[in-house]
């Protein structure tokens, strides 16, 4: 019986997880997003077909697999209804042979995407940069236990009730704001006419998951953004607001701790970030427009460019011992074939002291420089039947070294094919 397996972003997203979710996809009988919503983007290309996914677990493109829209997330649902009409237009069926969305999952609704929008807009130049998908009211909404969820989609009475509820509470906010107040009526109206679209893929998503334990079956968990973007150990403010680390799979995904499997993380040979926040490795010369250009790094969900940068092992450790990480997979190793230098950051130096950590403090994290170390360069290809170049192999190890964890997967470009596996730990 394979192991479970949870994959966890250990940098600020977009670190390549949906490819891999769809490489691994074939070895496992469910896979499972646990946390976060339609700000995620995950890119997969099978042969020749790009597909974005977002909301829908990247198992989809997988024959006869259960995707899981897990509890723990967030659910947009005109998006989501737009998302399975794009993979149909590609030819991937969705029903719910396929897919399950966990009932207790709660809604992200208009009124969620206004505020986000309004308070990024009011925030000038401190905004956090989010996607506008109205993800962290959404998520305030359900710890303020207001949250309109899949399950209550089935009962229109109760369904409007609690709509009034929170409207009430957001109308109070935008009135405050010198806003217009929002009918309640119309996301009723809307939300009425959509229900059995969704509701047809709604159950307690956890049984069907214990089911497919107790058949020794095996799941995939899916993570979305990465673990510097996390709630409660990322860059704070500039955050999601979900917790990204793998232990929110236990709850998110409804199995609890001990069947979380393999944790691997996943990370880039650079590092990236979308939206506002400290980027202590960031290259800001020539250097960091080339890698945005060579390793496409515009984002899937916003199309804003993404901000670039060396390869940052402090953070990587430091992520790997919160998040428990057993193994790495390395991504986009072949954007960096052909430059002139490369450098990772391996340490900081804090008003005149070197430290090894990511301090707390935002205005301990402003003050941070970093300190680099070089490394060769490889002009030769990499290509999946050849050995790797030399200093290619070099820097995996050293990664490796400075992270004190294994690398045991390597993709080279963002073809499902184009993967390599250095060591079956998992
Ligand atoms: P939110 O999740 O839309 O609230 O955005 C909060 C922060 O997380 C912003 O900096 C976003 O750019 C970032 N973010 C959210 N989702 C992703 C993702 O899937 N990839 C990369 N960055 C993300």
């Amino acid at each position: 019986m394979t192991q479970n397996l949870t994959l966890t972003g250990i940098q600020w997203g977009d670190e390549g997880k949906g490819k891999i979710v769809d490489f691994l996809a074939a070895r496992f009988d469910a896979i499972v997003r646990f946390q976060g919503g339609n700000n995620a983007g995950h890119t997969i290309v099978v042969g020749g077909t790009t597909f974005k996914l977002s909301s829908i677990p990247s198992g989809i493109l997988t024959p006869k697999k259960l995707n899981v829209i897990g509890g723990g997330t967030v659910l947009d649902p005109w998006a989501f209804l737009q998302e399975m009409s794009h993979l149909a237009q590609l030819g991937i069926d969705i029903s719910p042979q396929n897919l399950v969305i966990a009932d207790n999952t709660p809604l992200i609704l208009p009124v969620h995407k206004a505020l986000d929008a309004l308070r990024e807009k009011a925030a000038g130049d401190s905004k956090i940069g989010t996607t506008l998908r109205g993800i962290g009211p959404a998520y305030e909404d359900k710890v303020g236990r207001r949250s309109i969820r899949v399950a209550d989609l089935t009962d229109s009475t109760t369904l409007r009730s609690m709509i009034d509820h929170l409207y009430q509470h957001h109308n109070i906010w935008r009135r405050g704001m010198g806003e217009d107040e929002l009918d309640p009526q119309q996301v009723f109206q809307d939300l009425i006419k959509i229900a059995p679209e969704i509701v047809r893929f709604a159950q307690p998503a956890w049984r069907r998951l214990d089911e497919i334990q107790s058949n020794g079956g095996s799941i995939l968990f899916e993570g979305a953004q990465g673990a510097l973007l996390d709630i409660e150990y990322g860059s704070y403010p500039f955050v999601t607001s979900s917790s990204t680390l793998p232990g929110a799979a236990a709850s998110g995904g409804g199995l609890g701790p001990g069947r979380l499997g393999h944790i691997l993380g996943i990370c880039k040979a650079y590092c990236t970030r979308v939206g506002a926040g400290p980027f202590p490795s960031e290259i800001s010369d020539e250097m960091g427009a080339f890698l945005a250009a060579k390793g496409h790094e515009r984002g899937t969900v916003t199309g804003r460019p993404r901000r670039c940068g060396w390869f940052d092992a402090v953070l990587a450790r430091q992520v790997c011992k919160i998040a428990g990480v057993n193994s790495l997979a390395l991504t986009k190793l072949d954007v960096l074939q052909g430059i002139d230098e490369l450098k990772v950051c391996t340490a900081y130096e804090l008003d005149g002291q070197t430290i090894d950590y990511f301090p707390t403090s935002p205005q301990e994290q402003a003050r941070l420089k970093p300190i680099f170390e070089s490394l060769p360069t490889w002009r030769e290809p990499i290509e999946m039947a050849q050995e790797l170049p030399t200093h290619a192999r070099q820097y995996i190890a050293r990664i490796e070294e400075w992270v004190g964890i294994p690398i045991s997967l390597l993709s080279i470009s963002p073809k499902r094919e184009d993967t390599l596996i250095l060591t079956q730990d998992f």
